[in-house]
């Protein structure tokens, strides 16, 4: 293990353009659970996840009642919701802060999550590319706008009848968060392809990687990107798309790695 750290630190010194990719995996010691992992949310709630399936099919037939059972306290979506409890109190781990100091020593240059819970911007990362939206924005699903909980008074909206909300471009507003079968928004597609395709080197954080497209990223990259995975357990990558993994906790290795790039950045 402490080689194959060694070796990650002098591979993202050596780098002239790293990214890191980061899933569920990276938030489980903050206290949010993963979706696949033993605890996962759909390990455990395997009928939650079927409902997970069928929300953004109700949103394309029915905008106003997605949204009435949305803000409905006793509707099946806010029990779905529920699911991701307290997201927005949680705070960052020292995987999360290691990334940043990464970026900070200019040695990663963007991070790429599919996490929702905006824990890595928490920690002071600053290029952070949301693949599956994030909790505390909604989004329109005609021009990409994104709005703040600030912006959009939804209970407003509400009272005065004028469900689901529109943009001013007059597309229906959704929350940021992409549900199953939802197409990734097309600003974000590109960033990350891009990402993908300029990077010598990509970092992959606490994720299953079966979960397409972003899954797809790390066989973007040209063939002498290095591919390095933190995980607890292997993945469909491991051995194949990725160079080698370091199996364990990225609240525990990723710190290490930092230290160890930082010692070898000061010569
Ligand atoms: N350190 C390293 N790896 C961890 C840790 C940890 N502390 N905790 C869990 N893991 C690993 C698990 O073993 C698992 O392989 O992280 C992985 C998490 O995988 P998933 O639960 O499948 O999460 P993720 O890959 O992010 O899921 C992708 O699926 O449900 C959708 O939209 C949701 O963004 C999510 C997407």
């Amino acid at each position: 293990m402490e080689d194959l750290i060694q070796r990650a630190a002098q591979d993202l010194i050596k780098a002239r353009y790293g990214i890191a990719l980061t899933g569920a995996g990276i938030s489980t010691e903050s206290g949010i659970p993963d979706f696949r992992g033993p605890d996962g949310i759909w390990t455990k709630n395997p009928e939650a996840e079927m409902k997970a399936y069928e929300v953004y099919e109700q949103f394309k037939t029915n905008p106003k009642a997605y949204w009435e059972e949305r803000l409905d306290p006793h509707g099946s979506m806010s029990r779905l919701f529920s699911i991701f409890g307290e997201i927005g109190k949680v705070q960052p781990n020292c995987g999360h802060y290691a990334l940043a100091e990464l970026e900070k020593m200019g040695v990663l240059k963007s991070v790429i999550t599919q996490n929702v819970d905006g824990l890595h911007q928490k920690a002071g990362s600053k290029k952070v590319i949301e693949y599956h939206g994030g909790i505390d924005k909604f989004r329109c699903i005609e021009c990409n706008r994104r709005l703040s909980t600030e912006e959009l008074n939804l209970e407003k909206i509400k009272i005065e009848g004028k469900l689901p909300p529109y943009c001013q471009c007059g597309g229906v507003i959704k929350d940021d968060g992409v549900f199953f079968g939802e197409p990734i928004p097309s600003d974000v597609v590109e960033k990350s392809q891009r990402e993908a395709w300029k990077c010598d080197l990509m970092l992959i954080c606490g994720t299953s990687a079966v979960v397409y497209p972003f899954a797809s990223l790390p066989q973007m990259v040209s063939p002498s990107t290095i591919i390095i995975e933190i995980n607890s357990e292997p993945t469909p990558l491991t051995g194949r798309i990725s160079d080698y993994l370091i199996q364990g906790k990225t609240g525990e290795i990723l710190p290490k790695i930092a230290e160890r790039a930082e010692k070898i950045q000061k010569g």
